[in-house]
């Protein structure tokens, strides 16, 4: 039996095509695997705090040494990452927003990329300090464009800093199986959109069948 952690950062509701995928995606899953349960995050309509000074300083406080107001400053990131570590399957649904992500959706990255919780720095080793804490988790990512063309060699394939960008942060603190669902053209012909969306539901279902 496995835990799933879906989130979505599309502030739109229906009209959203990555909400929408996640959802059938989800749905799916659950239809194969009816014991597995799952947690449910919408960072897109209810998002989640900024870093800010106390949160930093929090942070970088060894545990033994917080004051109350510390614990308090982390207390959000600690509920988000203590979501994330329970989760073996992760179920996000990210827009395309100027070339990257979301803002809401960095906001999340922020939280979760903490010092002690989700990666450590081993000092001893000058050559690779960093140490991913998570591992063996599953990330499915359902992204959604306007345009199309941004894979590698592409004709936007330089401008993509979304899929590029989500692979670096979350292989940091250790979750490197991401694979990646893109609907395509939601600025473009009816046609084209309708075809990418095809081409997102066919992969899906074999996703969730393997
Ligand atoms: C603020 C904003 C920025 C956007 N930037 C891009 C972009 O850089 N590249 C792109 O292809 N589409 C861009 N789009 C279009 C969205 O990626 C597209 O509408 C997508 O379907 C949104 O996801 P959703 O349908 O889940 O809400 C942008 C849309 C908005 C509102």
């Amino acid at each position: 039996m496995a835990h799933l952690l879906h989130i979505d950062s599309s502030p739109r509701g229906d009209r959203s095509h990555s909400r929408r995928m996640t959802r059938e995606f989800v749905a799916a899953w659950q239809q194969t695997h009816p014991n597995d349960t799952v947690t449910y995050r919408d960072v897109g309509r209810q998002p989640v705090p900024h870093v800010d000074e106390p949160w930093i300083a929090a942070a970088y406080t060894p545990d033994d040494q917080r004051t109350p107001e510390l614990w308090e400053a982390i207390r959000v990131s600690d509920q988000l990452i203590d979501e994330l570590i329970a989760a073996d399957v992760l179920v996000v649904g990210v827009p395309m927003y100027n070339f990257s992500v979301p803002s809401t959706f960095k906001a999340y990255i922020d939280q979760i990329v903490r010092l002690g919780r989700t990666f450590a720095i081993d000092y001893e080793n000058e050559a690779d300090p960093y140490k991913p804490l998570l591992h063996g988790k599953k990330m499915f990512v359902i992204t959604a464009r306007g345009a199309s063309g941004f894979g590698p060699g592409e004709r936007y394939g330089h401008m993509n800093h979304q899929d590029p960008y989500l692979r670096v942060a979350f292989g940091f603190i250790g979750i490197t199986d991401i694979t990646f669902v893109h609907i395509e053209n939601d600025e473009h012909s009816s046609e084209s959109l309708a075809a990418s969306i095809a081409a997102a539901q066919a992969q899906v279902a074999e996703l969730v069948a393997a």
